[in-house]
Formats: C-alpha cells, structure tokens, sequence
C-alpha cells in the first residue's frame, strides 16, 4: 500500500534516462524513469524536447498520448511539451513483484501525423515495512526440549522489490533461541526459530522474544514480530531439602506426639512435579515405630518410648518425592537426651551369711554391684546401709561396695540384721533402690548354761523308794543347737564317806534328781548336792548349781521306852509305902523318839492296871502319881501297861509295864514277886539258842563272801582280756521297781539294779540270765533287828554277765 509513503516527506531523485531514438520521419522511442508516489503534476520528462519537436508543432498536431494501459498516470503537458504525474503511482499496487515496472504508451500528433512510443519506467521506493502475519505469536515449549529443536518458522513480507525486499531477520536476545534465515524456492525468505540454549523453567517461565524482518533499503524498515513463549515445566527438578542434614535433641520418655523437627524440601518445579511428600528411607522397623513422619508436612513426631539407654542416637533417612518421580534423601539426626528415668541396680555378688557371732570387726559379709544405665549424673550413684548396725559399707572397685562388721555381734541379742541398701543417683529429682538383706548370726559357743536358781532346796520323806525324783533343775543356755543342749551332771563329792552318786543321780537330759536310796531321817537331815550343767559346744561350757536337799521326817519310829528298863530276866518293881500321900510320884516313864517333831511329841496314857483308880499317869511326862491314900486293902503287885504314843500320823506307840509294889519292906514284896521270874529258865535258853544261830550264820556268810570275792577276781580277770571297752561308763539308775512278792501284803518292796552299759544314754541294759544273779536281801523287821540271808543261786554264766550284779532289797516296815 502506497499510502504510507505520503505520510513521510521521501527525499527522492530523479534519474531521468532520454533515450533518444529518431526512428524515421515518424517513428521514434523514449523512455523515462520515476520514482513512485510522485506528486501528481511532478514533472516527468521534456517530451518536445527530447523529441526534438517544436513546442508550436505539437500545439498544432495536436499531441495526445493513447493506445496505452494505465494512461491516467501520466499526463501530457502539450503547452509545455512535458509530460506530469497524472496520478499518484504505487509501484506495488501496479506491477506487484514485477520488476522492472514500466507504463507503455504511444503519443500521437497529427500533420504529420507521427507516433512517439515512450517508457515510463517506474522506480521502486523502499515504501513498505516487511510485514508479519501477526503483531505476536504464543508458543509453549517443554523445558525439556532439546538444543536444536525447531520451533517456529516465520516469514515476513515486504512488496518491495529488489533492494528494498524483505533482507533478513534478526532475533532478540539470543539466549536460548536462535534463528536461521532460510529461502524457500520460490526466493521467500523466512526465519527458522530454533533452540539454541535448554530451557530451564525454573528460571524463566516465559520468555518473550522479538524477532525482527528488515528490509535492504535506504532508510530501511523493519517490523517486529513478538513471540510469547511459555516454558512448560517438566520435572526436571528432584525435590531439595533445605538443609543438608537435619538435627534435633529430643529428651527421653517425651510422650507421643510431640514433634521433635519438621524436614522441608523443596522442588521448584511445578504443580504435581513440585509437590513433595515425606518419607522415611528404609530402616529398621523398632525405628520406624518411633518416628512418625507427616507425609505432607514434612514434621517428625515421637511416636514411641524413646529410651537413651536403648539408642542415644537415631539417623534416620528421609526421602523428599515430588509426584513426577523424583526424589532427594537426607538424614536426619535425632539425639536422645539422658533423663533420669532408670533407679540404680542393685545386684549381690557374694554374700555370707550366716556369719559366726564372734567374727572380727572388719570381717566382709557381702559385696554388692551398683548400676544406673542413666549416663552422667543420672548414672551417678552413692550407695548407704541403714544405721543403728554393727555393719559399715566400703566402696571398693568401681560400682562395688563391701559391708563389713562394724561392731560386735551377739547372736543372742540380734540372732539376725535386716542390712538395706540405699542407692540414690544423683539425677534431678533423684532416683533411688533399696535392698534388704537379712544377715543370720550363726552361733558360738559363748554362752554357759544358766540355772534357773543358783541355789535349790528340796524336801524328800524319808523312806522314799529309790527313784523318787525330789526336782528337776533347769539351766538355760543362749547359744543354739548343740551349743545350747544342756547335759546335767553331778559332781562327785564324798559324803558320809561316801560317794555323792550313791545317794542322788541326776538325769542328764531332764535334770531331774532322783534318789538312788531310801533316806532315813534318823541317819541323814540334809546335805548338798552339786549339779554341773554343760552345754554340748566344743569346747563345752558349764556352771554349777547346788541343791539342798532335806529329808523330812516320818513317823517311822515308835518311843522307846528307856525307863523302867524292860529286860527279859531281871523284875524290877517300884516301891509305894503304904503310907503315901495323894499323888505320891510312883515313878517316870521315860521314853524317847528318834523321830522328830510331832513324830516325837510323846503322850503317855495308862492303858492296863491292877488297880485303876490307884494310879495315873501324866499324859505329857509320863510320871506316875498315886490318886488317892494307899490302903492296906490294896494289893501288894500292882501291874500297870503304860502306852507311849507319839503325835505322828499316824501315831505310833510302845507299852511299857511298870511293877509297882505296894510295901513297906522289901521281903514282903519278894514273897509277892516270886511268880515274876517262873519263866526265866526259859529266856536263858533261848539267849543260848539266838547266840547258836547267830555263830552258825556268820559262818557261812564269811564262807559265802570268800568264793564270791574268788569267782569275782577270776571272771574279772577273764573280762579284761575279752572285753576291751574304752567308752566311758557312766551309771545310770532307771527308776524301776517292781513287788517283788506280788501279795500286796508287803507294799513297799523294792528292786532296782544296777546296770553296766556301754552307753549311759541307752536305756536298756545287759542283764544276765534269771538263774545267774547274785541276790543279797535285806529285811528289816519290825521289831528294828536285822535279820541277813545271802544265796549264791547259781554259778556265774558268760563273763559278760558278771558284770550285772542285781540288788535287791527288801524293806517291810
Ligand atoms: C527383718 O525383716 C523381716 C521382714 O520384714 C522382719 O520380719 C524382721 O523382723 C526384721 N528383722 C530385724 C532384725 O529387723
Ligand atoms: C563348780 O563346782 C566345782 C566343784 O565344786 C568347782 O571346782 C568349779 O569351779 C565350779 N564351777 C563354777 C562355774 O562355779
């Protein structure tokens, strides 16, 4: 379009080529050239000139310009003789591309008649822009395109022809694109958009470019195509952790959820290929299971117990994954701050116990091993034992600390010790254990056998059967077991000199004390036995008790009347004088009784007389009065039983007969009294025939112990060779008796035996055959005479039994 061309003031010139051909007499040519866009009535060319024809010829032939297209651009100026821009021309608009561009016409004249052919050749003027389809184009290319990738062919137009056609192109910036100018065949240039440089959305999402079309001409023209290219995002980018490694401190024990850090990434690419998600890299499921990771957020949560005693330390891979499949790791490192959350341990390495009561101070009881898996201070641990203890606690190695004794031990107070340990850490707030072990104190023999009384007193009535059991004594021993077992011995002291054992036994085991004879009052009131009680420690420890023992008084004894003497032979009388007075003293019984107290508290009682109402006897002194005047009607013998009666219970008596003759002299009472001796013929013989008996008895007892004391030499003598014992042999009397009658009418027979055992602590004993013993038997009679009958029944058996001997003694009171 020419119209642009008027708007701007063109300088232009003017080539003007005459061409100048005289064709004969009629015919010749001319050609000129202008510009386009020439003014209308610019000046062309002298016609009349060139032609060399006289203004006033063509004036007068008329000259007009015909058979020619396009004649109304050029004008014939006939006055002037030029030729003028009849219309505006647009080269463009008239010829196209076509070039050269020319207006072909004839100028005619008349008279003569002559036909000039002129050429009026237009020139091109660079009056268009080269021109692009569109102001702007919008392009969209992968960031991922390739360096070299074509993207874009463009071409511009400019109808100019020849020097001001389309040039060339140029682009800007040249950054990531750029062009190659390229013609098509038919002679089009265009512009090949190609990549240059890769794209990287990231930094720039949209570019704009300018691609530029210029022309050859002068001034030249341009136009300026826009090209908005919009980079698409591929993912190109992997997701980026905003810190290389992630640190946190989470304290142990923080309950669950609590966040301990939050991982970020980020990916600059977009929409889903910068969408990142959290996950945790592969690891070991007890981590997994502590950690919780937000897939979105990126926030690692606690969602276990964290121990720091397990694990101080976690490292724990995170992956950052945008939705396009890329993906980034990074370690996070989670360091687990101590708590005191562990009480220390304690554990026994040795202990001994019981230990002996009369252990050393300083002696090692136990070791015991502290712990505290808490680290530093939490870990630190001080370990005690309760106080008020004879025990001290040492800290020796690392972690280890020895009780020792502290103090004396005494089982008997403090048979056992509740020893607790304490052992505090010194975490914030402090954690602590406690142990407690009972120690035993093991016994010592330390303790003597205690008697319940130093001194003991006991009563035993006489007559006592042997075993009769006057008291037990006791002792206690403090110690324990065989420390403490009491053995009651008797120690041995003379007594009437005999052996003490003879008369009292004690049961070792019990402590009773036992009467090995029957007392008589008469002969022994009381004596003093010693006990020995020991215990069974070794070495044994032992103390003394005495025991006093009194025999106690029966009425075992009758008075004794010792005046008027009572003899078989002799009479004796006393003498009253008829002339005595109311309560003339006859005479006094005296009697006595060994018993004693009551026993022999003696009452006197008249029991017979001649003559009752004659005579009395003081109940109390036994003195016998006359109650009233003597008469010579009385007679001369008077005959009186007098009953001595002791006080016992029960009471116990003896009579006595008291002569009494009632005389003034002698002869008289000797014809009286003739008939009292009649029968002494009588006690002489039997006096004879007692001393008879009593030789022929002594005889044989004499010969009886004489082969006794032999066979017992010999079988004594064999036993030492066969019989070899070195355990001591202790007596033991078992409290056995039995009736040896069986009648019942003698209640008080006795057996015991005495028995050699080979262990005093076994009951039973060796005894011989029935038929083998030596019985020796003893009977008292009544009358208080002593009869003695001794047997050997039999000849001796094994030597083994001769050493039982059985005694048997028979009392009849
Ligand atoms: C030791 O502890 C036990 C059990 O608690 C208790 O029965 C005993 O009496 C204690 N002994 C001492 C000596 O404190
Ligand atoms: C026990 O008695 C015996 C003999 O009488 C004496 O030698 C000994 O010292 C006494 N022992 C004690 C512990 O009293």
């Amino acid at each position: 379009m020419p119209f642009i061309s008027n708007e701007r003031s063109i300088k232009w010139q003017v080539q003007i080529f005459i061409v100048i051909c005289l064709i004969e007499a009629a015919f010749s040519q001319i050609r000129y050239s202008i510009p386009e866009e020439m003014r209308k009535g610019s000046f062309v060319g002298n016609v009349a000139e060139d032609l060399g024809i006289d203004a006033e010829r063509m004036k007068s032939g008329g000259a007009r310009i015909v058979n020619g297209d396009n004649i109304e651009y050029i004008k014939l100026d006939v006055d002037k003789g030029t030729l003028v821009v009849g219309e505006r021309i647009d080269r463009e608009q008239l010829c196209g591309q076509t070039s050269p561009c020319s207006l072909n016409f004839e100028m005619i004249m008349m008279n003569p008649m002559q036909l000039h052919s002129i050429v009026v050749e237009v020139l091109d003027i660079n009056d268009n822009s080269p021109m692009f389809p569109e102001k702007e184009i919008h392009l969209e290319i992968l960031e991922s395109a390739l360096p070299g990738t074509e993207i874009l062919q463009e071409s511009a137009t400019d109808p100019d022809v020849g020097i001001n056609a389309l040039h060339g192109y140029t682009l800007h910036p040249t950054t990531n694109f750029n062009i190659k100018v390229q013609s098509s065949p038919n002679g089009i240039k265009y512009a090949q958009l190609f990549l240059f440089n890769a794209l990287d959305r990231e930094k720039e999402e949209n570019l704009l470019l300018t691609l530029t079309a210029v022309d050859g001409g002068e001034p030249q023209r341009s136009e300026t195509l826009k090209i908005r290219i919009t980079v698409l995002d591929t993912n190109d980018n992997a997701p980026v952790f905003t810190q290389s490694i992630f640190k946190a401190y989470v304290a142990e024990n923080i309950p669950e959820g609590t966040l301990v850090i939050t991982v970020s990434a980020t990916d600059t690419d977009e929409g889903i290929n910068g969408r990142v998600t959290y996950h945790f890299n592969r690891m070991s499921y007890n981590v997994a299971e502590l950690f919780s990771l937000d897939e979105h957020t990126g926030d690692i949560t606690v969602n276990g117990q964290i121990d720091y005693e397990k694990n101080k330390m976690y490292e724990i891979g995170v992956q950052a994954k945008d939705q396009g499949g890329q993906s980034t790791s990074t370690k996070v490192i989670i360091e687990v701050t101590d708590v005191n959350d562990n009480a220390p341990i304690i554990t026994l390495t040795s202990f001994s116990s019981p230990i002996a009561e009369d252990s050393s101070i300083g002696t090692t009881v136990a070791i015991i091993n502290v712990k505290d898996i808490d680290s530093g201070k939490n870990g630190k641990i001080d370990c005690t034992i309760n106080t008020k203890i004879p025990f001290a606690i040492r800290s020796s190695l690392k972690n280890y600390y020895t009780v020792v004794t502290d103090g004396v031990l005494d089982r008997e107070r403090y048979p056992d010790y509740n020893i607790t340990f304490t052992a505090v850490d010194e975490g914030r707030p402090p954690l602590s254990t406690n142990k407690t072990l009972t120690l035993r104190v093991s016994d010592v023999n330390d303790n003597a056998p205690v008697f319940a009384q130093r001194h003991y007193e006991a009563n035993i009535i006489e007559n006592n059967s042997p075993g009769f059991s006057a008291l037990s004594v006791k002792a206690y021993d403090f110690d324990s077991g065989q420390n403490s077992r009491v053995t009651y011995l008797l120690i041995d002291t003379q007594f009437n000199g005999n052996s003490m054992s003879s008369y009292i036994s004690v049961n070792a085991e019990s402590g009773a004390l036992q009467a090995v004879r029957s007392f008589d009052y008469e002969q022994i009131k009381t004596f003093k036995v010693f006990v020995k009680a020991q215990d069974g420690g070794s070495p044994p420890l032992s103390s003394n008790a005495t025991v006093k023992i009194n025999i106690v008084d029966q009425n075992d004894n009758a008075p004794q009347v010792l005046y008027p003497v009572q003899t078989g032979g002799s009479l004796v009388a006393e003498m009253v004088p008829r002339s005595a007075e109311v309560g003339y003293l006859v005479t006094k019984v005296v009697a006595v009784d060994v018993d004693s107290g009551q026993n022999a508290w003696l009452s006197y009682k008249l029991q017979k007389a001649t003559d009752r109402a004659l005579f009395e006897v003081g109940l109390q002194n036994g003195e016998i009065r006359t109650i009233r005047q003597v008469t010579d009607k009385d007679a001369v013998k008077q005959r009186l039983t007098v009953v001595v009666e002791d006080n016992g219970q029960p009471s116990r008596s003896a009579t006595v007969i008291v002569n009494v003759a009632v005389a003034d002299s002698f002869p008289e009472v000797l014809s009286e009294f003739i008939d009292f001796t009649q029968d002494k013929e009588y006690n002489d013989n039997l006096t004879f025939y007692l001393v008879l008996a009593l030789a022929v008895v002594s005889f044989l007892f004499l010969t009886c112990l004489v082969v006794i004391i032999s066979v017992k030499i010999y079988r004594w003598r064999q036993s030492r060779i066969l019989y070899q014992s070195n355990l001591p042999v202790i007596p033991y009397y078992p409290p056995r008796y039995s009736d040896t009658l069986g009648t019942g009418t003698l209640p008080h027979v006795y057996n015991y035996e005495v028995c050699r055992t080979t262990d005093s602590r076994k009951s039973d004993c060796k005894f011989g055959r029935a038929g083998s013993q030596n019985v020796l038997i003893m009977e008292p009679s009544s009358t208080g005479t002593m009869k003695t009958e001794k047997s050997i029944l039999d000849e001796l058996g094994t030597p083994l039994e001769v050493s039982s001997v059985m005694l048997i003694i028979s009392v009849s009171p």
